[in-house]
Formats: C-alpha cells, sequence, structure tokens
C-alpha cells in the first residue's frame, strides 16, 4: 500500500490527464453545429469571435479588390503585396479558443483558401499574369464554397 499522498498525486494526475484529452479532442474535433433557416450549418460563437471571423472576411474582400486591380493595371507587384497580407505565412492572431470552436471542415477550408493567396503571390511574383487570373478563379470558389455551407452566429 503507498503512502495516502502518492496515491493522490496519481488520481490527480489521471484526472488531469484525462481533461487534457477532452481539450486537444475538442480542439480536433471542433464544436458542433446547428442547422440555420437557410439549411446552412450554423456555427455559434461570442460576439467578438464572430467580429473576429467577420473582420478577416473583409480582409479577404480587401485583397480580392486589390489583386483584381493589380491584374487590370498589369501589376504583379501589386497583385503580389496584397495577396501576401493574408497568406499563411502571416500571423493573424485567431485565439486558440475560437480555433476550436470551428469545424475541422471550415478550419480546412480557411487554410486552403491561404494557401491559394500564397499560390498568387508566387505567380504574380514570377509576372504570370495569365495564371494569376485562373489562380484568382480557383480562389473565389473557395469563398463560395464555404459560404454555401456555412453561417454563423455571435452571443453574448
Ligand atoms: C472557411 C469558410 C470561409 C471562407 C473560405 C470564406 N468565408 Fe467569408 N464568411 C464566412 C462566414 C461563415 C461568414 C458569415 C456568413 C453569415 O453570417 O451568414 C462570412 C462572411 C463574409 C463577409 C461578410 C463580412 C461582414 O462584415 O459581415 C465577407 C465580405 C466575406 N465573407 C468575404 C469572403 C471572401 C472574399 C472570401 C474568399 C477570398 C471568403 N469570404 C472566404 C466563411 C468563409
Amino acid at each position: 500500500m503507498k503512502p495516502l499522498h502518492a496515491r493522490s498525486y496519481q488520481i490527480l494526475t489521471i484526472i488531469l490527464s484525462v481533461i487534457l484529452l477532452a481539450l486537444v479532442g475538442k480542439f480536433f474535433l471542433g464544436s458542433s453545429t446547428s442547422q440555420a433557416q437557410d439549411g446552412r450549418e450554423m456555427i455559434t460563437l461570442t460576439t467578438s469571435e464572430a467580429a473576429h471571423i467577420r473582420g478577416e472576411m473583409r480582409h479577404f474582400l480587401t485583397a480580392i479588390q486589390q489583386i483584381s486591380q493589380g491584374i487590370a493595371e498589369n501589376n504583379m507587384g501589386r497583385v503580389a503585396e496584397a495577396a501576401t497580407v493574408v497568406s499563411t505565412g502571416k500571423t493573424h492572431h485567431a485565439p486558440i479558443t475560437l480555433m476550436a470552436k470551428l469545424p475541422p471542415e471550415f478550419r480546412k477550408l480557411g487554410f486552403s483558401l491561404r494557401s491559394q493567396f500564397d499560390e498568387i503571390a508566387t505567380r504574380a511574383e514570377a509576372e504570370e499574369r495569365e495564371a494569376v487570373l485562373k489562380q484568382l478563379s480557383v480562389l473565389l470558389e473557395r469563398c463560395n464554397a464555404c459560404h454555401e455551407r456555412f453561417t454563423l452566429i455571435g452571443q453574448k
């Protein structure tokens, strides 16, 4: 028989491991979604988390505007610059608690969107205007794919 305090430590370690596993599991599985009235998957967030996502979205739209202007003006430097702002290489400061609430498919679409911006930046740096244009259309499909599937609500 071990001394009582040693057993308490063992029990505490087990409890903490279970909590840790649950948190890690929650992060990888994401939160469950409910169905919105229009049939899309509704992600429930706090007001500030929803504002964070919406703010990021407006950055995407700004990038798209600047990229298309760069293409129109045949200014690939401008295209590369605009795409880099929203690329994977930049830190985007999404709080981990917010990440944990996003469904895996949502995170995947978001990440793949950023790699599309990487691709645009690379093509623009190589002055491949046609390829940039094509890539932009592929990228806009990603915007649509996610918007058709997900909606969000900010509460509290
Ligand atoms: C991973 C999913 C996802 C991707 C990819 C995505 N969006 Fe969104 N976007 C959303 C969701 C969810 C909303 C909220 C929709 C709602 O409220 O019904 C949203 C909202 C927006 C809004 C409204 C922002 C506001 O202030 O209300 C804009 C603008 C927008 N997206 C632009 C874009 C553009 C441009 C792209 C592609 C370059 C894009 N989004 C890609 C998920 C995504």
